[in-house]
């Protein structure tokens, strides 16, 4: 059984975890103000933000899986089952793995800058391939080390694209580089499954503290600059705090 203490996609401790603190702080505190017949209102306040901590590490794990690997956004990529994958910004892995374990026949180049802090602790190429180890794929990967904005491949060599909650997090004038990267690198025809950070009801919920500086992000301008890129948008739609869009590039 996958537990969010399988793999090793290193999320920060206070990222991850961090809603443990609230949740037996508060959590005490109630019991104590019970205990020792506090307030009615104080008592019922602590219960609340305890719930509301188990209740955002319940959706941060299961939800948001930060600790699992991602499960594709639409059966659509890749259909076919067999091809070549370039994940940009793939980070400790968890987007690689999830397509190689939900697509058994393709191969997944995980190309990541490596360089500056995005949550993750010790992000590494080999962390990457210890998780891909973990879960049995690692014969189907390799760890890359580049900038999305100027992707080390030839073009037209990959049949699909993918990237989870990395091409969101460039600085704005990098944005239309990586998407015109990804158009570069993909063959006639080939596919880009695109997720963003969507700061939606769940992550409202889960990390105000955390999305308070997201704004929602612009649906039709995202799609505006992947057709700028070269790509036909075919399905877009919503997980828990991410936005997909899947889309071909034209032939
Ligand atoms: C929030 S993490 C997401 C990692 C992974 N895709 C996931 O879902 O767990 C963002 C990733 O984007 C990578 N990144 C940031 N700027 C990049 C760039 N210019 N080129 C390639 N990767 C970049 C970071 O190193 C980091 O691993």
């Amino acid at each position: 059984m996958t537990t969010p203490f399988t793999y090793q996609f290193g999320y920060s401790w206070p990222v991850a975890w961090g809603h443990l603190v609230p949740f037996v702080l508060f959590g005490g505190l109630a019991v104590l103000g019970i205990r020792r017949g506090w307030r009615r209102w104080l008592v019922s306040a602590s219960w609340l933000l305890a719930v509301w901590a188990a209740a955002g590490l319940l959706i941060t794990h299961f939800m948001f899986r930060i600790n699992l690997p991602q499960p594709l956004a639409t059966e659509q990529f890749l259909a076919s089952g067999s091809g070549r994958v370039v994940d940009v910004g793939a980070g400790s892995g968890r987007a690689t793995v999830g397509l190689l374990l939900a697509r058994p026949r393709i191969t997944v180049t995980a190309l990541d800058i490596y360089d500056g802090y995005y949550g993750i602790d010790d992000n590494t190429p080999e962390r990457l391939m210890e998780n891909a180890r973990i879960a049995g794929v690692a014969e189907r990967a390799e760890a890359k080390v580049g900038d999305a904005r100027q992707l080390p491949f030839a073009s037209e060599t990959y049949d699909g694209v993918i990237s989870v909650a990395a091409i969101d997090h460039l600085p704005r004038a990098g944005i239309p580089k990586a998407l015109a990267e990804a158009a570069r690198v993909v063959k006639p025809g080939g596919e880009f499954l695109l997720t963003i950070v969507n700061a939606d009801a769940w992550a409202w919920l889960a990390s105000p503290h955390a999305i308070a500086h997201h704004r929602p992000p612009d649906r039709a301008q995202w799609r505006g600059l992947l057709q700028a890129s070269g790509f036909e948008v075919v399905e877009e739609g919503t997980m828990p705090g991410a936005l997909y869009f899947f889309s071909r590039k034209h032939p």
